[in-house]
């Protein structure tokens, strides 16, 4: 679909396992949440995540992040995919690599990212073992906008997770990542529904969902 643009195209950009973009895709299969998959891009061709989407036949694409001049030059061909594809909404399920400004310019304020804590706590990478040798009690799952920021745009919406005595890095992430998958798709129609607005930092929505 050459450069026709649909406000309920979504792009997803995956590096790994997926089961985001499956709550993703599940939750539009299933009439929850009124959104098309235009297309998946992994910055992996190994990522596994790539066969759970060509097996409900949503276009893929493997764009390596090796071998560009620069991150501009990568996220500029990035943005080129998605626009070519109409997308209106780029979401970040599991998509390790840092969106620079040349991507964040193309989508403003239309790019998600799902992040393992309740941000602000516990950006960048590991945040499940980072809340764990910390020593809190509640961690969670947050959906945010992406800015120029690491892991530090507004949040759209978050859900907290309680850290047991007896937790692993595996056991606690095994409990986000339910509550990621319950709001994702959440946050997803929050910002699809364009009730919204920015107030500073603050994503402040509609009662919904
Ligand atoms: C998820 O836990 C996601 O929150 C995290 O990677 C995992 C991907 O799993 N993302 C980050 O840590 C981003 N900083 P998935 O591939 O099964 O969706």
């Amino acid at each position: 679909m050459n450069g026709t643009s649909d406000a309920r195209r979504l792009g997803i950009l995956i590096s790994g396992r997926g089961s985001n973009l499956h709550a993703l895709m599940d939750a539009s299969a299933h009439g929850k949440l009124d959104a098309r998959i235009a297309v998946v891009i992994s910055n992996r061709a190994d990522a596994s995540g790539l066969d759970r989407a060509r097996d409900a036949g949503i276009a893929t694409i493997v764009l390596d992040h090796r071998g560009w001049a620069s991150r501009d030059e990568y996220d500029l061909a990035l943005a080129r995919e998605l626009k070519h594809r109409g997308v209106a909404l780029v979401c970040l399920a599991g998509f390790m690599r840092l969106v620079g400004p040349a991507l964040i310019e193309a989508f403003p304020n239309a790019i998600l990212n799902i992040h393992p804590s309740l941000l602000p706590s516990f950006p960048g990478l590991n945040a499940q073992r980072q809340a764990l040798e910390r020593g809190v009690k509640i961690t969670g799952a947050t959906v945010h906008l992406v800015t120029g920021e690491l892991d530090g745009g507004p949040i759209v919406l978050q859900s907290p997770v309680s850290v047991l005595d007896d937790d692993t890095v595996d056991s606690l992430s095994a409990r986000i990542l339910i509550e990621e998958h319950r709001i994702y798709p959440d946050a997803v129609r929050a910002v699809l529904s364009e009730s919204w607005r920015l107030d500073g930092r603050r994503f402040v929505g509609s009662e919904e969902p």
